[in-house]
């Protein structure tokens, strides 16, 4: 049976020794749903995204992706989920090209389709003529994009971005989000990502879980494409938001 829900955590606690780091935290992410998981710097938004990679385990509860449990079935999730942190995490010694090409080349596609997705990957992500470039003569935002274009040409189900934009001036990354949120809608991509910026969950998320430390959540809120165009609707998004975290953090 396919299970209603892409993406599920269900009443997950996490400690680090003594710290309890996320606290009977319960979310579900549809498919095709743009999901923005925000808080302070230190909430536990990473620790959420690394239980979803599977790259730790929970001490209690459980994490579903596609009803499989992320830590342990990896065969069944190869190739399903892709991942873009903040820190960019491209090879310097590869080109632009060649950091496009490589998750698929991980995953032993063709050769010839590895080429021709990393061309049009190049061109959506807007990075055409930067092919050759290495990854010192790319600016921030240019890295970013070489980073979700990386993620998204071995066309996964789920993409997850931790701080993918915050770590951007506020024009580019605001062009990025613009651009990102086009591709990811046009192709039905689900997206959880991270940010502690309210105004990327704001510009790009369908919803936004609000997490407090240790992560809980602490306000949920839908986000309607008539509210992204009415600035006093926005605003007070804004404000809503600002106040369950305790004030608007902005880095
Ligand atoms: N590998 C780890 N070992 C010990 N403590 C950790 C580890 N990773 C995160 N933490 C702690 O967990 C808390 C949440 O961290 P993190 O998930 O990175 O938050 P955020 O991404 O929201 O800033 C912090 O107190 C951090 O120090
Ligand atoms: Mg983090």
């Amino acid at each position: 049976m396919e299970p209603t829900h892409l993406l599920e955590l269900k009443n997950v606690t996490k400690r680090y020794g003594e710290n309890l780091v996320v606290d009977n935290l319960s979310m579900q992410v549809d498919r095709g749903e743009i999901v923005a998981l925000l808080g302070r710097t230190g909430a536990g938004k990473s620790t959420v995204m690394s239980l979803l990679m599977g790259t730790i385990t929970c001490d209690a509860g459980s994490v579903r992706v596609a009803g499989f449990d992320p830590s342990r079935d990896h065969d069944a999730l190869r190739g399903m989920m892709a991942v873009s942190f903040q820190t960019d995490r491209l090879l310097p010694w590869r080109t632009a090209r060649e950091n496009v090409e490589l998750g698929m080349l991980i995953l032993k596609r063709p050769k010839d389709e590895v080429r021709a997705k990393a061309t049009e990957w190049l061109a959506r992500v807007k990075l055409i003529g930067a092919d050759d470039k290495y990854v010192h003569e790319l600016s921030g935002g240019m890295r970013q994009r070489v980073s979700l274009a990386r993620a998204l040409a071995v066309n996964p189900e789920l993409v997850l971005l931790d701080e993918s934009f915050s770590q951007l001036d506020h024009a580019t990354s605001s062009v990025l989000r613009r651009d990102f949120s086009q591709i990811a809608r046009e192709l039905k991509k689900t997206c959880v990502f991270v940010t502690h910026r309210i105004e990327d969950a704001l510009d790009i998320a369908d919803r936004v879980y609000v997490l407090a430390p240790p992560a809980r959540v602490c306000l949920e809120l839908n986000i309607t494409e008539e509210d992204r165009l009415d600035e006093s609707r926005k605003q007070a998004l804004h404000d809503q938001i600002a106040q369950a975290i305790g004030g608007d953090e902005e880095a």
